[in-house]
C-alpha cells in the first residue's frame, strides 16, 4: 500500500470575484493576516506527510514561484532580528518539500486544470488542494483527514460539508449512502445544481484524494457547467464505475474566493492570533 506522496494545487483560476486584487497575482496570494493562503494549504499537505507540492499555474504564477523559492538576501537581512521568526515556516517548508510547476494554458475548468498536472503526479494517487477554501481544525487537518480514509478504502475520497439548501448552487453536490458516521459512498453527484434539482445538500470543498485513473476519465469529460471540464463530472463517472468516498471532515471552512468568506477569515484568524500572543 502506497501513502500519498504529492499534492496538486491548482492555481489557474481568474479569481475574477476579487478583482482588481487578482488582476496581476492569482488569489491563491491572498493573505489571511499575514500569511498567503497557498502557504496554508502547502502546510495542511506537509502535515498530512506530503513533500511534493505541484503546481498548476497561470497569470501571475512568478509570484507563487518567487514565495515557494529561497531567498538569500531577504534572510540574511532580517537574520538576528526579532523578524526572523516571520519567514521560519515558510523557510523550512521551502527546504523541506519539492515544488514543481506547469502551466494551464487557458482557465478550461477545475477538471481540465487536474488534466493539466497529470505531468507533474503520473500514475499514483495524490491529493488536490484548493487553497482558496481555508480550513480550520482541531486536530488531523482535512487532508490528513482524507488520506486517513484512502489508506483503509484505496480509492478516490473528497471533503464535503452541510451548505444551506439555498446554496446548492455555489457546490458540487453529492448523494449517496451514509456507511459510518460522516462516510458516504457516492452515488450522485452534480455541479452547481439549482436548489430545486439538487440531491441534497452535502457539498464538496476543495480537498480530494484522485486515483490516477481520473485522468484517463478527466480526457473523455466533455465540457459541462459554464462550458468547463468540472472534475465532479469525472468523479461522478468513477463513482459509476468503481467507488468514490465522501467525507464530512472534521473542521471548519471559509470560502475565500469570495470577499465575505475571506474577510470572515481573517477576522477569525486575526481574533486567534491576537488571543494567542495576548
Ligand atoms: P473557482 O471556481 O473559484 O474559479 O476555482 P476562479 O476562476 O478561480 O474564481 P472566480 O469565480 O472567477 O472568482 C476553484 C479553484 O480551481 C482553480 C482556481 O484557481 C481555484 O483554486 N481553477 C479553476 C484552475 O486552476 N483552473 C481553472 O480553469 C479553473
Amino acid at each position: 500500500m502506497k501513502p500519498i506522496r504529492k499534492c496538486l494545487f491548482p492555481a489557474a483560476g481568474y479569481g475574477t470575484r476579487f478583482l482588481p486584487a487578482t488582476k496581476a497575482m492569482p488569489k491563491e496570494m491572498l493573505p489571511v493576516v499575514n500569511k498567503p493562503l497557498i502557504q496554508y494549504g502547502v502546510e495542511e499537505a506537509a502535515r498530512a506527510g506530503i513533500a511534493d507540492m505541484a503546481f498548476v499555474t497561470g497569470r501571475g504564477e512568478r509570484a507563487l514561484k518567487d514565495h515557494f523559492a529561497v531567498s538569500h538576501e531577504l534572510e540574511r537581512r532580517i537574520a538576528g532580528s526579532e523578524r526572523e521568526s516571520l519567514l521560519e515556516d515558510l523557510c523550512r517548508l521551502v527546504r523541506e518539500c519539492h515544488f514543481s510547476y506547469t502551466r494551464q494554458l487557458e482557465a478550461r475548468g477545475l477538471g481540465h486544470a487536474i488534466l493539466t498536472g497529470e505531468t507533474l503526479i503520473g500514475d499514483q494517487a495524490f491529493a488536490v488542494l484548493l487553497a482558496d477554501d481555508f480550513c480550520v481544525t482541531e486536530d488531523a487537518g482535512v487532508l490528513a483527514q482524507l488520506a486517513a480514509i484512502y489508506d483503509e478504502y484505496q480509492c478516490s475520497v473528497v471533503a464535503i460539508e452541510e451548505v444551506p439548501k439555498a446554496e446548492t448552487s455555489n457546490y458540487g453536490i453529492i448523494a449517496g449512502e451514509e456507511l459510518g458516521p460522516g462516510l458516504y459512498r457516492v452515488s450522485e453527484m452534480v455541479e452547481k445544481p439549482e436548489p430545486g434539482e439538487a440531491p441534497g445538500n452535502l457539498a464538496v470543498i476543495g480537498r480530494y484524494i484522485l486515483t490516477p485513473d481520473i485522468f484517463d476519465i478527466l480526457r473523455s469529460t466533455p465540457p459541462g457547467r459554464n462550458n468547463e471540464i468540472q472534475i465532479t463530472d469525472a468523479l461522478k463517472t468513477q463513482a459509476q464505475n468503481g467507488k468514490v468516498l465522501a467525507w464530512r471532515f472534521r473542521g471548519r471552512r471559509f470560502d475565500c474566493g469570495s470577499v465575505p468568506g475571506f474577510m470572515a477569515a481573517n477576522e477569525f484568524a486575526w481574533r486567534r492570533q491576537s488571543q494567542s500572543t495576548a
